[in-house]
């Protein structure tokens, strides 16, 4: 009779480990780079949509974010939720909290 309750306590447990996890951003800090190239890339790497816009709104110079070091995660994180001209907003589905702070993290890691 004992088994099946240590089965639910360990799995709560385990899904607990899971959210807290997922709420600190250190802990998934070190995907940033991955995960921007994975969610964002596509627009915002070389020749990208992304960077052809933003080339010619702020010129050559500011138009990769990956290489900004005048990005702070308040505005990314702005952006991100609500969009921005041509590029659409991402939901949480899209790209989670857990996941957005590792990529903002990683693209003001130079400020
Ligand atoms: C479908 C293409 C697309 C995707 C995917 C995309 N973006 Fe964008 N992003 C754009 C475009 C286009 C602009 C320029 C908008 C403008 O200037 O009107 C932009 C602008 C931005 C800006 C504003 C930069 C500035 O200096 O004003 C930030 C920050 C940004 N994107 C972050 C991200 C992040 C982070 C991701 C991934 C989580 C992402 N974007 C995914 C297309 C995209």
């Amino acid at each position: 009779m004992a088994e099946p309750r240590y089965a639910l306590v360990f799995s709560v447990a385990l899904a607990l480990s899971g959210l807290a996890a997922a709420a600190d951003p250190a802990a998934s800090g070190g995907n940033g780079e991955a995960l921007f190239a994975a969610r964002c890339g596509a627009c915002h790497f070389e020749e990208g949509m992304g960077s052809n816009v933003l080339a010619k709104r702020l010129g050559p110079e500011r138009a990769l974010l990956a290489q900004r070091d005048d990005l702070n995660a308040e505005y990314v994180r702005l952006v991100v939720r609500r969009g921005m001209g041509m590029m659409p907003f991402l939901t949480r589905v899209d790209v989670p909290d857990a996941e957005l702070e590792a990529i903002t993290g990683w693209l003001t890691r130079q400020r």
